[in-house]
């Protein structure tokens, strides 16, 4: 009699709105497997259909919204804005105020306007920028929003924008005022990379797209620029930051051809690169997606490089952990992955740095407990926190914005949240 047997393997696994589904079909006739080995065995291919794991955020803020924070003569569209709301938002006038906020990158004053605006009982503001372009047009937006109709009756607040790179927060914090470091800051965004002000203004050399200087330094006053990096830096170095700041696989034919290129006077332009690039790349790596990938990611190392990122992003989350206030948060907003690597490690370094004695694990089950409680179901978006001696990282893993959101504004598209609170002590 004939007999058939079919075995079908089926995993899946959901997270939020994402999920990895791993489809494994396997089918066997039997009936001819007894009598003859004449019928073949059909097997059907393994088929696995992997999705990015991800825990997206299901509080975009709605396209009105999030366009009324938009800096419109940039183009420049505040990032996961109804995230970052939230973060603060357990914060307010009644219970537990928000007293102080530093905006560690101000940009186009986007996140800092809404923030200011949804929090009245705010005492101190800080916004700090890096680029002289965006502080003042972070400075005379907030002015304008202090001063203008639009905002409640802020008299008390002290709002301050520095020009100043954020790794620099401790000794802004006590130029403005000396006993803010005493009590801590109640919150802390660094919403890191480039604005839109920035990539769009060729002259600034960070757009793949648009001819300019190889310059890419966020602080026009510092010193190195990408033009040096490529016609002067040793080759094994500039090696390096295409392999590590850029990975990029073709980084050896890459940094051959731009060491080639200074027998002919080097590179002075962000189209001569991209040149470079285009003919550096195989037809085979996707042809003209293939270089444009390519190019972007020899743009993000070389900025990386100029920019010292990576570095100043490590010391810079400790230092601003240090200026939290216990309960305080501290939320960062992170476009690739080496970044978010760092922000990952550092939070789990910071919360696991102190001492442990026997009263910790106690400790930790009541601060979670606490946390859970006063959030009261409020912050759909923490969903596994892990929890040390320190502090709470609230977002095991991080957050990723909406769809909705990711239609709205293709430049989210790589953005990664990630949230710690200070212990309350
Ligand atoms: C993505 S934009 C911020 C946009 C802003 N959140 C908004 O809503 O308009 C990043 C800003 O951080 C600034 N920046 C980058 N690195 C910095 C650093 N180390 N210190 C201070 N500012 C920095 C850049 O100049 C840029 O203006």
């Amino acid at each position: 009699m004939a007999k058939s047997t079919a075995k079908l393997f089926l995993l899946s696994s959901f997270f939020t709105t994402t999920r990895t589904l791993t489809c494994t079909c396997s089918i066997t006739t039997g009936a001819s497997r007894s009598s003859n080995k004449k019928r073949k065995q059909k097997e059907a291919k393994l088929v696995v259909v992997k999705e990015k794991r991800r825990t997206r955020s299901d509080k975009a803020l709605g396209d009105d919204a999030a366009h009324l924070y938009a800096d419109s003569s940039a183009g420049h569209i505040p990032v996961m804005l109804g995230e970052v709301l939230d973060v603060f938002s357990l914060f307010s006038s009644s219970s537990k105020p928000l007293r102080s906020f530093v905006d560690c990158t101000v940009g186009a004053a986007g996140h800092s306007s809404a923030i200011i605006q949804a929090h009245p009982e705010l005492k101190y503001y800080i916004g700090m920028d890096v680029d002289p372009v965006a502080h003042e047009k972070a400075r005379t937006r907030i002015d304008g929003i202090l001063h203008g109709d639009s905002c409640h009756p802020t008299s008390d607040l002290k709002s301050h924008t520095i020009l100043k790179n954020f790794r620099y927060i401790k000794s802004v914090l006590s130029e403005v005022d000396e006993k803010i470091l005493d009590t801590g800051v109640d919150g802390i965004l660094m919403d890191l990379g480039m604005s839109s002000m920035q990539v769009n203004n060729s002259e600034r050399g960070f757009s793949v797209i648009g001819d300019g200087p190889l310059d890419m330094r966020m602080d026009p006053q510092a010193s190195l620029k990408a033009e040096d990096i490529l016609n002067s830096w040793p080759d094994t170095e500039l090696g390096r930051i295409l392999r590590e700041y850029g990975e990029e696989s073709n980084w050896r034919s890459l940094q051959d051809k731009i060491v080639k290129a200074r027998l002919h006077g080097g590179l002075h332009s962000t189209g001569q690169l991209v040149d470079l690039i285009q003919n550096a790349t195989p037809w085979r790596r996707g042809g003209r997606q293939g270089w444009i990938k390519t190019a972007t990611r020899v743009f993000q190392a070389l900025r990386i490089a100029v920019n010292d990122e990576l570095k100043t992003l490590e010391d810079s989350l400790y230092s601003c952990f240090d200026c939290l206030a216990p309960g305080g948060r501290l939320a960062v907003i992170s476009f690739h992955s080496l970044e978010d690597r760092i922000v990952k490690q550092t939070f789990l370094d910071i919360i696991n740095s102190n001492e442990v004695d026997g009263d910790e694990e106690e400790r930790h089950g009541s601060e979670l407990r606490k946390i859970r409680n006063d959030n009261d179901e409020k912050e759909a978006w923490i969903r596994q926190m892990i929890q040390g001696c320190g502090g709470t990282i609230l977002t095991k893993r991080p957050i990723t914005p909406s769809e909705e959101e990711e239609r709205l504004n293709r430049r989210c598209r790589s953005a990664k949240l990630r949230v710690i609170q200070k212990v309350e002590r």
